[in-house]
């Protein structure tokens, strides 16, 4: 597909979900001469019209609307469809915008449950040539690039393990917000499947295969719902590497996210975004302990590149530009017929990851992450809270 001036049509992009971050996809594919958003799909109407008018606010043609993805799908001319429904329907939406022909943008976590997660990538190895990429931005993030380039080259020697905190603070409010938050069904967890979700996958994406994890999850600091506020798991990996992983959303004052990473040769450290310190031996300058964080990075941003958008006005202000970057590589993959950069088996592994937190902290005992993408945790419910426990009854 090309334009009469020779560039490729830009890719004609359904969003579905017009709530928070259904509208930040609006505004990055708004900004992007490479998308154009042509539907928008709620069962809310009012959402899909106020998500139009900042559109054409915004310069864009007015999207077609629509109050279900089958209606979207059924009047046909989109490319792309980008699933930014509550987490519980993710893979459902995904499969249905598969299997009717269309690339598809899953946001984060890929679903709250294994078995449908699963369908969708086993749909997706049989139709190669459409792409399906999970949201996960902050692998895009300039201080997540650096420490993988430094672990990919072998900078930090042998990994060891890893310190990731997630320590923020949800107020009531939040999750008083939409009824699909902090529910089992819909949210599929609450700290760590929410919020923690996204540093448990830059954790993996340094460390590699998780193997075994043991965990506790609590609810301690708010009311109303079903889902922990507060995760605590140790992860061994297949490299021998241990990591712990802590993620609150009663953390007050919310104290941001902390990210350690540590090898016999080196060390990095990522704290809202920014890569505060790094050091690794083959760049020592006689100061073993001298912070090389600056020059890893170029001396520059750090963190997530601000966007054009005035940040008073717009989502980029809170969540960055890191979807920019993540929707520039899905249109690559689409053009060049080749992979995402974060694919379904990455998000199935982090869903399993937090899946095993969940059933370690349910059933008291060490859960392989390999046995949860392999289905033999499939139906059991789990709890929060060890005063909680179930048994493994579907
Ligand atoms: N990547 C990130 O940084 C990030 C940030 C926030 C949220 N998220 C993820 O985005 C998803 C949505 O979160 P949110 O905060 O935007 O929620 P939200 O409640 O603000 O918006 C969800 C919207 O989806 C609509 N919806 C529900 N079922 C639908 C269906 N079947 N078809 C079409 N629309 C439907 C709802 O009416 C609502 O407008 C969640 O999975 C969340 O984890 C990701």
């Amino acid at each position: 597909m090309s334009t009469t001036t020779g560039a490729p049509a830009p890719l004609r992009v359904a969003v579905v979900g017009c709530g928070v971050i259904g509208r930040l996809h609006a505004e990055v594919a708004a900004r992007s001469a490479d998308l154009d958003v042509v539907a928008l799909v709620d069962p809310h109407d009012e959402r899909t019209a106020a998500v139009s008018d900042e559109l054409v606010a915004a310069g864009s043609r007015a999207p077609r609307r629509f109050a279900a993805l089958a209606d979207a799908l059924a009047a046909g001319g989109i490319d792309v469809v980008s699933v930014c429904t509550p987490s519980g329907e993710h893979a459902a939406l995904a499969l249905e915008a598969l299997e009717a022909g269309a690339h598809v943008v899953v946001e984060k976590p890929l679903d709250v449950a294994i078995e449908p997660a699963r369908r969708l990538r086993d749909a997706a190895a049989a139709r190669p040539g459409q792409v399906v990429a999970v949201i996960s931005q902050h692998r895009h993030d300039e201080s997540a690039l650096a420490v993988r380039r430094a672990v990919d080259a072998g900078r930090l020697g042998r990994l060891t393990s890893a310190v990731a905190n997630v320590d923020w603070y949800r107020t009531q409010e939040y999750y008083d917000s939409g009824e699909w938050r902090g529910t089992w069904a819909l949210d599929g967890g609450g700290a760590l499947m929410n919020q923690g979700v996204h540093t448990l996958d830059l954790l993996l994406w340094f460390l590699g295969e998780p193997v075994e994890v043991v965990a506790y999850t609590a609810r301690l600091g708010h009311e109303r719902i079903e889902v922990e506020d507060v995760a605590v798991a140790i992860v061994r990996f297949a490299s021998g590497a241990l990591a712990t992983l802590h993620a609150s959303t009663t953390v007050y004052p919310d104290l941001g996210v902390r990210l350690q990473v540590h090898g016999t040769d080196g060390s990095a450290v990522i704290e809202a975004d920014e890569l505060t310190f790094f050091h690794a031996r083959d760049a020592e300058d006689g100061d073993w302990k001298a912070n090389q964080a600056a020059e890893e990075v170029g001396g520059g941003a750090t963190g997530s590149v601000r966007g054009a958008l005035d940040p008073q006005e717009s989502h980029v202000a809170q969540y960055g530009s890191s979807h920019d970057a993540q929707w520039a590589d899905v249109v690559g993959a689409v053009r060049e017929g080749r992979a995402p950069w974060v694919t379904l088996d990455d998000g199935l592994r982090a869903l399993a990851t937090v899946r095993a937190v969940y059933l370690s902290a349910t059933l008291g005992e060490p859960v392989r992450v390999a046995d949860v993408v392999d289905g033999r945790y499939d139906g059991v419910a789990t709890r929060t809270g060890a005063s909680e426990r179930v048994g493994t009854s579907a």
